[in-house]
């Protein structure tokens, strides 16, 4: 039998991907684990953080430091200052109270004869309860547990038992329960590493940096409370291909199209996601979509952030003025530090807080702006877009900034976005693309530096003309 080069790639594919057992017992594709929902890379914020760094899936500690490639052996990391979202957690109490919903009408009302769906009915419990609001769960502890020892590997002159002991690393974090708990399992992670048992370390709670949002006035008022803000969603919630999902999933479950609201479609990708999430299970709720039907899921919320957290205002990433600040700050002190040859007082920062927290602080920077903004009616010229929060804001979805002494004044900084490195837009004409010149970063963001004040800028009524 002749071997076509396709068969070729086939075959280096699954050596590579499953590995020469699994490619004979489990599956004829490579890259479909059975385990993994078909439709877990359109889970947004809900969204698992190996599916943006496969190879974790294989090992949850593999580290490639040379993916950082400094621009000379002389390059040396003097501070590392990472923003962190917490990881794993279960929903909140209104999404528990929306899946409970979805749950009984399945349990009630579906006619349709599939084993899932039988499975679903007589097997499957529903175990969410309102008092789980939103906290931690075991994948949780995990993902900042294991992201800290990578971390430790990715940066071994900055995560270092002997900074750590020496009080360099500080902690910061939102008060909510799953950011505490995420900040103590990163700590874990390094203190269990090195096996420290005789110290502690402190974290500082600081809600007016890590969650701004809430402090906002003017974003609360024009964007959050407010329900005109979101139009272009609800457009969307009630456009053709949100619909075309909707029946979809009624005639999967054999009921009446009109049980199935855009409210139940989002109840039941979250059974789907949440299921994967928590538990890593291919749970019989993911049935209910197709590929093209997560697609449209995706979009919807992409659509959310965008309007609420990203673009669509500019109070949205004006809102992360002080987190900004906060950043530059301390990077403009390990410059000074380090200048005068002194040893950097906090080489690493770890702040822990929110998807919220992230998304306007990156639009802010700049990153994943494509040329046109995504409506209620382009979701076809929508589909190459780089606002993909499935991409950017997994669970324990992280920020680094590092910066280096590359010898002779030369400062450079690097930023990662979940362990990978990114280029500061604007600045990516630069030829050493994602490791500038500080001072280049500095003048990329010169008028965000002298202005971008954030009780300026979040006060009601910003110019007297406004009034
Ligand atoms: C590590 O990263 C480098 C640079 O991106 C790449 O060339 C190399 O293949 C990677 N190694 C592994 C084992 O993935
Ligand atoms: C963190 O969350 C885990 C998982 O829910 C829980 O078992 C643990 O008790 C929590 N830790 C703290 C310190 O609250």
């Amino acid at each position: 039998m002749p071997i076509t080069s396709w068969n070729v790639v086939l075959i280096i594919n699954f050596t590579t991907v499953v590995g020469v057992f699994g490619c004979l017992t489990n599956s004829l594709f490579p890259n479909e684990d059975p385990n993994i929902p078909a439709i877990a890379k359109y889970f947004c914020t809900k969204g698992r953080y190996e599916e943006v760094n496969p190879h974790l899936i294989r090992d949850i500690l593999s580290v490639n430091t040379s993916i950082l490639q400094p621009p000379s052996d002389q390059c040396r990391q003097i501070h590392l200052t990472a923003i962190i979202r917490h990881g794993t957690r279960y929903p909140t109490t209104k999404n528990v109270k929306k899946m409970q919903s979805f749950y009984k009408l399945v349990r009630s009302s579906a006619t349709a004869k599939r084993n899932w769906l039988r499975e679903i009915q007589t097997q499957w419990r529903m175990w969410y309860t309102e008092d789980m609001d939103g906290r931690l769960v075991q994948k949780g502890v995990d993902d900042l547990r294991y992201l800290a020892i990578r971390l430790s590997k990715l940066f071994p002159s900055m995560i270092s038992e002997e900074n750590l002991r020496g009080g360099r690393v500080k902690f910061i974090t939102s008060s909510k329960h799953r950011c505490v708990n995420s900040t103590l399992s990163f700590k874990a992670g390094l203190t269990e590493l090195w096996d420290i048992r005789d110290t502690e370390f402190d974290h500082a709670v600081n809600d007016a940096l890590m969650r701004f949002f809430d402090r906002c006035t003017r974003f609360l008022q024009e964007v959050d409370n407010n329900p005109s803000a979101a139009t272009e969603v609800d457009k969307f919630k009630q456009g053709p291909e949100m619909r075309r999902v909707q029946q979809k999933i009624a005639d999967r479950l054999g009921v009446p199209y009109s049980l199935i609201t855009d409210d139940m479609a989002e109840a039941a990708f979250y059974m789907c996601a949440y299921e994967f999430a928590i538990k890593t299970v291919n749970s019989p709720w993911c049935q209910l979509f197709d590929e093209v039907d997560a697609q449209v899921m995706e979009y919807s919320i992409d659509l959310k952030q965008f309007w609420k957290r990203g673009y669509g205002y500019d109070i949205n990433s004006k809102s992360s003025c002080i987190l900004f600040h906060d950043v530059f700050s301390r990077l403009d002190q390990a410059v000074a530090e380090n200048k005068l040859d002194q040893q950097v007082t906090e080489a690493v920062t770890v702040q822990v807080g929110h998807a919220e927290t992230l998304l306007p602080l990156l639009t802010l920077l700049g990153f994943f702006k494509d040329d046109d903004i995504p409506t209620s009616t382009n979701y076809a010229s929508q589909a190459r877009r780089s606002f993909r929060t499935s991409h950017m804001l997994p669970y324990a979805a992280n920020l680094l900034l590092v910066l280096y002494d590359c010898g002779g004044g030369d400062l450079r900084l690097q930023p990662l976005l979940n362990e990978k490195p990114v280029a500061f837009p604007g600045l990516n004409d630069e030829p050493a693309a994602s490791m500038p010149l500080y001072r280049d970063v500095r003048e990329r963001y010169r008028d965000l530096l002298d202005g971008c004040d954030f009780e300026t800028e979040c006060q009601l009524f910003k110019n007297p003309s406004d009034a």
